[in-house]
């Protein structure tokens, strides 16, 4: 392309994706695009193969114990619904909090209507959740707390181990949606004892989009709540309880299996920590020209400290989608504008009232030059908007 875009909306998927995934995609479904663990002949075989081994290496990646315990979904929408209607009933209580995505949120509305009992407990002023305030609201019938581990609006990683931890004194299942931190920083489920972890394929898992999946624990049970082909014990009547097939339905996305299989063993090649911190350095490079920018409001990025390379702002005097569009016409810039599907934290920061802010997401792929390409368009923005003044 002559006039390629700067991409910086990573936090909404991650683009490009790395060659591997690209490659090993096109070879594996072109010689391998069977159904996998429906028949007995050697390509069928081949397919399975390549499926367990990338719930090896997720299993591993999240440092679980049992690759049968990692299934895979469409993205962690889909994960997040299997988990929570498959935990909660009528009577029962759950926490979740105010940083939520819509992935937990219109679950939880839902479930709500059906006689579960929700509370979301806020953020503060710099963007995280406090264990303690988790703590205060456990009742007796408390089942599950669900947590979005980093904002996709703000970037704030929350604690997650340590309210696993309150969690699992008190026999509470611990949801995590890692949407935004699969791939983007170390998870372990063990260590933060994360009962059931949500992933999406296509962020910075580095997969392509359609895939997605969960780690559940050995001791939680999960209810079904769908059913089908499973492609082993087809007389049974009823749905399998033996995991993976017990939260598995039909013809598995083997394509985006394979981009999966791919973008983690290229995660593990460049190093996790390596990769936050080139993502990191440019997340600081964007903040401190930000804030030298007269005009620019930034949200919780007064440190950078526990937070991943998403930064969100408002040019004052604009709303969002105006200033993305200028962005985006005037300056080829990509991010995400409006309220990321996250209202209550935009209602919580006071930006719903301009609807919303505009998020740069940084990912792997983005160079300096891109960040200087931002901060160029902003100032622009920003400047032009004083004059009009
Ligand atoms: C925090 C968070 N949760 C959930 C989702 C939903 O991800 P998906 O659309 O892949 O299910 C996203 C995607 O933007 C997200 O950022």
């Amino acid at each position: 392309m002559d006039n390629p875009i700067i991409y910086l909306d990573n936090a909404a998927t991650s683009f490009p994706k790395p060659e591997e995934t690209y490659g090993f995609m096109d070879r594996f479904y072109r010689t391998h695009g069977v159904n996998p663990g429906r028949s007995g002949f050697d390509l069928c075989m081949e397919t399975g193969h390549m499926v367990d081994e990338t719930r090896a290496l997720l299993t591993r990646f999240f440092n679980g114990t049992d690759p049968n315990r990692l299934v895979f979904s469409y993205n962690s929408t889909d994960s997040l619904n299997l988990a929570l209607f498959g935990l909660l009933e009528a009577g029962d209580h759950a926490i979740t909090t105010t940083i939520e995505h819509n992935a937990v949120l219109r679950p939880l509305f839902h479930l709500a209507g059906k006689g579960v009992a929700v509370d979301h407990v806020p953020f503060d002023g710099r963007g995280f959740v406090d264990p303690d305030a988790i703590k205060a609201l456990i009742r007796p019938n408390t089942r599950v707390v669900a947590l979005n581990h980093a904002s996709n609006v703000i970037g704030t990683v929350q604690p997650a181990g340590e309210i696993g931890k309150i969690c699992r004194e008190r026999g509470i299942a611990l949801v995590v949606d890692a949407s935004q931190t699969a791939g983007k920083i170390p998870i372990d489920v063990q260590a933060m004892n994360i009962d059931v972890l949500c992933f999406t394929g296509h962020k910075s898992l580095m997969g392509p989009m359609g895939i997605g999946g969960m780690y559940v624990q050995e001791h939680v049970e999960l209810r079904h709540t769908r059913a089908g082909g499973t492609g082993v014990r087809s007389a049974q009547r009823s749905h399998l309880d033996e995991y993976p097939w017990r939260m598995e339905y039909g013809t598995p996305n083997v394509l985006g299996i394979a981009g999966l299989n791919a973008g983690v063993k290229w995660l593990e090649q460049q190093g996790l920590h390596a990769i936050e911190a080139h993502e990191m350095r440019l997340t600081s490079m964007l903040v401190e020209g930000l804030r030298q920018t007269p005009g620019v409001t930034l949200y919780c990025q007064d440190s950078l400290d526990g937070h991943i390379a998403v930064v969100l702002l408002n040019v004052d005097g604009f709303e969002a989608g105006d200033t993305g569009t200028m962005l985006d016409v005037d300056h080829n810039i990509a991010c995400r504008t409006g309220l990321h599907c996250a209202p209550i934290v935009h209602e919580q920061l006071g930006t719903d009232k301009i609807h919303g802010g505009v998020r740069f997401g940084i990912g792997p792929f983005n160079t300096e030059a891109h960040i200087e390409a931002a901060l160029k368009g902003v100032r622009e923005i920003a400047a032009a908007r004083a004059v009009a003044r």
